[in-house]
């Protein structure tokens, strides 16, 4: 069994989103490869679609191109995305949108089990289902959809959030966000929520599985 899991997760940290990734691929029990998206260049699909028609894997040269073959091979994916402005962020829509290649004639990745993995600090909902319905096309099985709410704004390591009304600090706390302090327990870690450990352990339970039955 092989598992090949993706994050667009914020560049330069290992934020929540890569280690909710992570840690359900590593909880299966299964060998895996993490891939961080934000780390790569790479582009969405160029419309290049003679390309990918008829081996039916995206075949457009950039950091991605390993990947879409190593999808098409692996036993299970996992796909991770940090909200931005309501949505999956760009990072990761680029890196769906190249699906394409899959979907022509028949899905090349139907029945494939996917675990997926959202997370932001306030409202999540329109990301994870723009996630879902996008894999739905493809045929994949879901098995898993993991949420991560943390409450923990880009603004806090901004630095500009004691001068700011338009940011997320602002809007989840009003006045008190100008002269909120800076503390590290205001950076929330999915890892301290014990229902969503519950949810990573079922998540990589399910992957786990996919063994014992094959
Ligand atoms: C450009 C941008 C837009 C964001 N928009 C939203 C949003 O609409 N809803 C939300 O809940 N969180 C939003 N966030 C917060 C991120 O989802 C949060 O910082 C993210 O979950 C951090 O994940 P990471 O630690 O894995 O990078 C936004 C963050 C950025 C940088």
């Amino acid at each position: 069994m092989k598992i090949i899991g993706f994050s667009s997760g914020g560049i330069g940290h290992e934020g929540n989103t890569d280690r909710m990734v992570k840690a359900i691929m590593a909880g299966s029990g299964h060998e895996y490869e993490f891939v961080k998206l934000s780390e790569l260049n790479y582009s969405g699909c160029k419309g290049c679609v003679q390309l990918c028609a008829k081996r039916q894997v995206c075949l457009f040269e950039d950091d991605l191109l390993p990947y879409y073959q190593k999808i098409k091979e692996a036993d299970a994916v996992v796909v991770g995305s940090p909200v931005y402005f309501r949505n999956i962020n760009a990072d990761c829509y680029s890196f769906l949108e190249r699906f394409f290649g899959y979907r022509h004639v028949k899905s090349a990745i139907n029945n494939k089990p996917f675990a997926l993995v959202i997370c932001g600090h306030d409202k999540i909902e329109a990301g994870v289902d723009y996630l879902q319905w996008f894999l739905q096309r493809f045929g994949v099985k879901i098995l898993d959809t993991v949420r991560y709410i943390s409450k923990s704004p880009p603004c806090l390591s901004c630095g500009r959030h004691r001068e700011c009304r338009i940011g997320g600090l602002y809007q989840t706390r009003g006045e008190g966000a100008l002269s909120l302090l800076i503390e590290p327990g205001l950076f929330q870690r999915w890892e301290d929520d014990p229902i969503t450990m519950e949810a990573v352990e079922a998540a990589a339970g399910k992957l786990r599985d996919l063994g014992d039955n094959g």
